[in-house]
């Protein structure tokens, strides 16, 4: 198999443009400057106020993301089919939940606290990404998440290593080396079902079917609906749009796809010469936005098994507080 993913960052980025007149001339000319530059702006450097917001935005829903993301998998450790099965998919989980970390606090160093992100995030005010609405029926959508979910991560997560904020790009240099362990070990999954028995293909093919669309739509809307990515894109918070990472992302994985010898679950693929890629069929947006507003299948589940996790290890968070202040004190003495 050639075509894989690579950690490389290959598109320089957009051109940077006054954006906030309201702030002071000289320290947003100072800062677009930088930004231009492909310096890193940093915790303690000036940055105008919208794009501290959108920043932390982002950060904050792409943090709940990973950990949102570990209950559909969570799930399935018990139930994994083997030893090395089990083993893996619990060292893929305990990765999310460390990208969540690294994620979290690199949010926190933007001035918003994990309590406020987290109390976000239970509320409903804050998003995670639609993919996680989403149930996983058989052993076969855990090989099609890894494949296709984390594959669409890495791709949109790649470019983010040169995002213009420094602790969210060094914390996706090392985001991005895991997803692509968790890529490869879905798409060696996968090989195993599509070529296994006539049972194991057919539920391999069930779960790409039901994958597929829903993977499309983690790039987020259409460009010209996208209310976020103009702004984003001069800031080089965002270095790609959503749907030029979304057509990388098809043209990735349909010979992918056929080297499994799967069916990928849209009459209108073809391959377009002219433009080097696939064309492929409208995505459904009315689901991707009642997906958004929490309207999917699993929605509830998902929320209300986070904030039961929050209270019921409640003693956890307390213990590490009163071991971490018995040990500040003890240095003190
Ligand atoms: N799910 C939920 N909400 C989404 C979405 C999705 N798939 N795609 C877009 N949205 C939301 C946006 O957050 C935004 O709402 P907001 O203004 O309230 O925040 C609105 O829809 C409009 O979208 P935009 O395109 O204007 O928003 P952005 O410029 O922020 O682009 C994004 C959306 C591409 C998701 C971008 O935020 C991004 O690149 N985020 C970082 C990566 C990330 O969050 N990935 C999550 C994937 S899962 C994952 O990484 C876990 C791994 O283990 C698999």
């Amino acid at each position: 198999m050639e075509i894989m993913y690579t950690t490389e960052l290959s598109k320089p980025g957009a051109t940077v443009q006054p954006i906030a007149p309201q702030e002071d001339p000289e320290l947003l000319a100072a800062f677009e400057a930088r930004v231009a530059a492909d310096e890193f702006i940093e915790p303690k450097d000036w940055m105008p106020e919208a794009y501290r917001k959108t920043l932390t935005r982002q950060i904050s829903q792409h943090a709940h993301s990973e950990i949102v993301g570990m209950l559909p998998e969570g799930n399935w450790i018990t139930r994994a089919p083997s030893l090395r099965r089990k083993a893996i998919l619990l060292a893929k989980v305990q990765d999310e939940a460390g990208h969540g970390l690294y994620l979290y606090c690199a949010a926190e160093t933007l001035g918003t606290s994990r309590e406020e992100m987290i109390e976000a995030l239970h509320s409903g005010k804050a998003k995670y990404s639609t993919i996680f609405n989403y149930p996983t029926l058989t052993w076969a959508d855990i090989a099609a998440i890894g494949w296709l979910v984390d594959g669409a991560a890495i791709m949109n997560q790649v470019p983010l290593q040169r995002t213009s904020y420094g602790p969210y790009a060094r914390a996706m240099v090392r985001v991005c080396k895991e997803e692509s362990f968790h890529q490869r070990q879905g798409y060696e999954a996968m090989t195993e079902l599509a070529n296994g028995t006539p049972e194991q293909k057919r539920m391999a093919q069930d779960a790409f079917n039901r994958w597929w669309w829903p993977s499309l739509m983690m790039f987020g809307p259409p460009d010209e609906n996208s209310p976020n990515t103009a702004q984003s894109l001069r800031w080089r918070i965002k270095r790609e749009t959503n749907d030029e990472l979304r057509q990388k992302f098809v043209d990735i994985t349909v010979p992918q796809a056929e080297f499994l010898g799967l069916t990928v679950p849209d009459p209108e693929l073809k391959w377009n010469e002219a433009k080097g890629g696939y064309d492929f069929g409208e995505i459904d947006w009315e689901e991707f936005y009642a997906v958004v507003r929490s309207e999917g299948p699993v929605a509830r589940e998902r929320i209300t098994a986070r904030r039961e996790a929050w209270t019921q290890n409640a003693w956890v968070r307390e213990a590490a507080a009163a071991h971490e202040a018995k040990r500040r004190s003890r240095a003190a003495a």
